[in-house]
């Protein structure tokens, strides 16, 4: 049979008209969902009725118990004249419970709104893996701000992952380097911090030289041989290199405010590493010779080159190692790896080796890809590393600072500009599609009105400045039922859907849900401090509004830290 359901409500006619469907239980959820997030996009703050035309035996019950939990929004379930099931909605319950849940608890209270979430396996992800022959170079930077996104999100919604750097810290560039260090003479142990540029130029001259000189390639591919074999001058130079690269990154990942657990890195998987794992895909009859190099035969067909007629073991090679020890390490069976796009083909043949490998958790291998950024450039010049990046964004904050009566007072102006250029950044990236490539604008990441990780530190700097400068203490048990305006229920449907908003964000690791639901909030937000003076309302309203303005506080902060920002108390 078919069951039509009908929402009404008694100001805005009928939200979502008649349907024809059969009247099984997952219709009757889907339809309360449906007509739920209508009724909150309508920001309708009289009482709603949802009615549905003829009554399923036991459909009063079951729609109690499908109604969401944590919120109180059910004034009564009864049932019709005409058999309809009629829901009351409570809204000032809902106002009640929305704020003072947030003001009270935030992090409970969104977990617990988020009950219908599978908690979801736990998982490992990888993620910025820089090469660490050179600098901190900003191809890495959306990997790093990405994966720290994905490591928030499941941390915000489920167990928290296992956050891990792989760092490129083996293969051909070390060759390179080992070889460029020796001709020019430098000795890489007694380089300081500043070390690091110098062997940039090395590496860079280096590059250029084996390009056209066949005898400089040929000492490179030598020289990482011994690496691979063991041989102590090399590796105590390799060591040296290693350590001056790690200083420089752990700067750039202070002011980005990301942290690891762990710092792996390829070279943990030498060819000595990989034997074990060779010897089980050559029982399999995965493996194959051409012309002197060893190559894996894939299932689906195809082939991938796992070592050089050398014996010298390939990126595929190091991967498969590596997944098998932190499977057997962490114990995790998620595993992510948060790379570009274009190693798609790459983390294809990894999944396919693992499972023709015989591991049952080969499946919870996943890529995480993103886009590309394109034209990042500095003043001077192509940007190339995350410091002269960063560094420019705390410039251009700076002078604005600067130009700005109102940050005179700012006690550490340097270290706020650096948050907020970075926030900046960071916003720039995160709001794009991740799978979109996208060109880099300064324009547009520091623009302070528009759509960008300015916008939202002034907004939260205003809003701790409001509660403290307002002249009423917060009190969590202030009377939501003053909360009549507009602007006022339309900021606590906002702030109710802050959960539809995570939960979207999560499922597909796609931080732009987040970010666009923030300046959805932001804009709700603006209008009510508009419109809804605190200083000076009478005591009650005045108590009202400031825990509705800092509930609003509250999920802006936990907006931001998902993506990875600090919000800031004054700027
Ligand atoms: N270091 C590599 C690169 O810069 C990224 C490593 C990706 N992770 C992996 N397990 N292969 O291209």
């Amino acid at each position: 049979g078919s069951l039509p359901i009908v929402v009404v409500a008694p100001e805005h006619g009928s939200l979502n008209g008649v349907y024809e469907e059969d009247d099984d239980e997952d219709y009757l959820d889907q339809e309360i969902d449906a007509a739920f997030s209508d009724l909150e996009q309508s920001k309708a703050d009289a009482s709603l009725t949802l009615a549905t035309a003829a009554l399923p035996a036991g459909a009063a019950q079951h729609l109690r118990a499908a109604l969401p939990s944590s919120i109180g929004l059910v004034r009564a379930v009864e049932e019709g004249r005409r058999g309809q099931l009629l829901l009351e909605l409570e809204p000032v319950q809902f106002r009640r419970d929305v704020l003072g849940g947030i003001a009270r608890q935030p992090d409970a209270f969104w977990r617990g709104a988020l009950t219908e979430v599978a908690a979801g396996e736990p998982a490992l992800v990888e993620f910025s893996s820089p090469n660490i022959a050179k600098p901190f170079h900003v191809g890495h930077l959306r990997s790093t701000v990405v994966g720290n996104f994905v490591c928030n999100v499941l941390a915000a919604v489920g167990p928290a992952p296992v956050r891990l750097n792989y760092l490129g810290d083996w293969g051909a560039q070390f060759g390179l380097l080992s070889a460029g260090c020796e001709a020019a003479g430098l000795d890489a142990e007694t380089l300081g911090v500043d070390g690091i540029s110098r062997l940039l130029e090395v590496y860079i001259d280096t590059c250029r030289r084996a390009e056209t000189e066949p005898a400089v390639r040929e000492a490179s591919r030598r020289a990482f041989h011994r690496l691979e074999t063991g041989d102590a001058t090399e590796r105590r130079r390799w060591a040296a290199c290693r350590r001056l690269s790690l200083d420089n990154l752990r700067a750039a990942y202070q002011r980005l405010a990301v942290t690891f657990d762990a710092f792996d890195g390829e070279s943990m998987y030498p060819a000595s590493k990989c034997e074990s794992v060779m010897a089980r895909l050559h029982e399999s009859g995965a493996l194959a010779q051409r012309g002197g190099a060893t190559v894996a035969v894939l299932e689906g067909g195809g082939e991938a080159t796992l070592a050089r007629a050398d014996g010298s073991t390939v990126y595929l090679t190091r991967d498969l190692a590596a997944a098998e020890d932190r499977y057997r390490r962490f114990g995790r069976r998620r595993l992510l790896y948060v790379v570009d796009a274009g190693q798609a083909v790459h983390f294809a043949n990894l999944r396919a080796l693992l499972s023709q490998l015989g591991h049952d958790w080969a499946g919870g291998v996943q890529h995480v890809p993103f886009g590309l950024i394109r034209g990042m450039s500095t003043r001077r010049g192509e940007a190339v590393f995350m410091h002269d990046l960063l560094d420019e964004a705390r410039e251009r904050m700076l002078e604005r600072q600067r130009a700005s009566p109102n940050t005179a007072h700012l006690e550490d102006p340097e270290g706020t500009a650096d948050v907020v250029g970075t926030s900046a950044v960071i916003i720039h990236d995160l709001r794009q599609r991740r799978q979109r490539s996208y060109d880099f604008s300064w324009e547009a990441a520091l623009r302070p009105s528009g759509d960008g990780g300015v916008r939202l530190q002034y907004l939260h700097a205003r809003l701790c400045s409001l509660e403290r400068r307002c002249g009423v203490a917060l009190n969590p048990e202030a009377d939501a039922a003053l909360l009549v305006e507009p602007e006022a229920t339309a900021l606590v449907a906002e702030l109710a859907r802050y959960e539809e908003a995570l939960v979207a964000s999560h499922d597909q690791l796609e931080p732009c849900k987040i970010v666009t639901y923030l300046f959805g909030l932001a804009n709700t937000l603006g209008r009510a401090l508009t419109r809804l003076p605190v200083k000076g309302a009478p005591r009650a309203e005045a108590e009202a509004r400031l825990l509705a303005f800092h509930a609003g506080r509250l999920t802006l902060a936990q907006g931001m830290k998902v993506l990875g920002l600090r919000p800031l108390e004054r700027m």
